[in-house]
């Protein structure tokens, strides 16, 4: 059995495990929740108006009843799907910035900073807290529980929380992925197609759903007390890492000094904690998370706007109207790509048959994938041809490959006697 098939089986029996290990007060309390199918191997209860898998409901009431918190305390708090892993890499490392060598080379960002719900307390309801951080002061935790569901002494503490939240349509997709990897072989719950499950996440029933609940109120909370609450967004990290970093620093209470900065500290982090530099680890390619999920799994394109490769128009006018519809009284700024949004809904839409979900758009009488008509526009606005360009020009599947070797051939042909380029690349 290879890594995700053990690890597929790990994940479907500690969720049938949890069902079983109820005791009759929560099986009391279960029976009272409304329940929907989920996406993956549980089913979701609606649990103080959010949906909570059934492996996260008892470790959940564990964290609310007995979590002690510090003043010091730091948490990162996600809904799921929207760069968690990134904001642990980036908090543990500018946290702790002056005591390791670099721990992320050796351990995942899910191992350094642990979840409280659905990691820490899943296996003991009153776990010794200070043995779980990697460091004690301040110690540093994970979660993915609603503000208006966290233990209520949170809230009256002076610990820091920093939220990450990101445009729903790439949340979307990512969750989308995510639950294809985890989900069972054997089927344990059946599988919904594109449309469905974009029905159900419009409606909310996604673990820690409604995803608008989730971001409102950790928004309501950091205007009310901005000192305490850090609202990041995705999309802007991906836009100015180091602005983004010195403001998590800042809000950390351990600003960069002006040596640090001159010295590449801020770049040094962004690095370390790329996508690009995470998922190509040795640590991050192996092995399976406390609760069965391959660490792979967390790692997939990184990007913003891949929502464009998957969502149908009609889709994505339901997705603007719910943002409208939820957003309209608050000043939550939702980033995503408008422009190219508005130019789809001119364009005449046909299903790519090849790319089952996909659609081709006809922009200029040709058509294009949905990313498409972006980089043509960018090509066409910016490119500066010199007389002595040569264009390798073909129709897909026609023997572009070949006609670019031929063309690179016969146009390099003075390579004498070193090696052919076509060897080298
Ligand atoms: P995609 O599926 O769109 O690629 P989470 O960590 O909350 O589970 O979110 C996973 C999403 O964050 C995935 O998005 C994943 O690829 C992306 N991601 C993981 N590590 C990242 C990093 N270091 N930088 C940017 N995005 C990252």
């Amino acid at each position: 059995m290879d890594t995700a098939e053990i690890s597929k089986a790990k994940l479907v029996s500690l969720t049938q495990d949890a069902e079983k290990s109820w005791d009759d007060e929560l099986q009391q309390l279960v029976e009272t929740l409304p329940k929907e199918q989920g996406w993956s191997v549980s089913n979701l209860y609606l649990y103080q108006g959010f949906w909570c898998t059934a492996l996260t409901l008892r470790p959940l009431i564990s964290f609310q009843t007995h979590f002690q918190e510090f003043d010091s305390d730091v948490i990162t708090a996600t809904f799921p799907k929207c760069g968690t892993t990134w904001l642990k890499a980036l908090t543990f490392s500018t946290l702790y910035r002056d005591r390791f060598a670099n721990p992320l080379l050796t351990s995942t960002p899910h191992q350094l900073v642990r979840f409280l719900e659905q990691d820490v307390y899943v296996n003991n309801p009153c776990p010794d807290l200070d043995n779980i951080c990697v460091y004690n002061k301040p110690r540093l935790f994970s979660t993915h529980v609603p503000y208006a569901s966290l233990p209520t002494s949170i809230e009256d503490s002076r610990c820091k929380i920093v939220y990450l939240c990101r445009n729903p349509m790439d949340m979307f997709v990512s969750l989308w992925h995510f639950a294809e990897m985890l989900r069972d072989e054997n089927k344990v719950l059946p599988t919904p197609s594109l449309d469905e499950a974009f029905d159900k996440s419009c409606r909310g029933i996604h673990a820690f759903g409604p995803f608008f609940d989730h971001v409102l109120g950790y928004w309501k909370a950091t205007q009310e007390n901005p000192d305490k609450i850090l609202f990041l967004k995705y999309e802007d990290l991906k836009e100015d890492i180091s602005s983004q970093l010195k403001q998590l620093a800042m809000f950390l209470g351990v600003p960069f000094t002006e040596d640090e900065e001159e010295g590449g500290v801020v770049e040094e982090i962004a690095k370390v904690c790329s996508f690009e530099n995470l998922k190509e680890l040795e640590v991050n390619k192996k092995g399976v998370d406390v609760i069965g999920i391959p660490h792979k799994d967390f790692f997939r394109k990184g990007k913003v706007g891949d929502w464009n490769n998957y969502l149908t128009p009609s889709m994505v006018e339901r997705l603007e109207k719910l943002i409208q519809q939820k957003l309209e009284n608050s000043d939550v700024e939702i980033s995503w790509d408008d422009e190219l949004l508005q130019l789809l809904q001119t364009l005449p839409e046909e299903a790519w048959t090849s790319a089952p979900g996909s659609s081709l758009y006809l922009y200029q009488g040709f058509w294009c994938s949905a990313v498409g008509p972006k980089p043509v526009i960018s090509f066409q606005t910016h490119f500066q041809a010199f007389d002595s360009n040569v264009f390798v020009t073909i129709f897909p599947k026609c023997g572009t490959t070949w006609l670019k070797a031929l063309t690179l051939s016969t146009l390099v042909s003075d390579f004498g006697s070193a090696i052919h380029p076509l060897v080298l690349m």
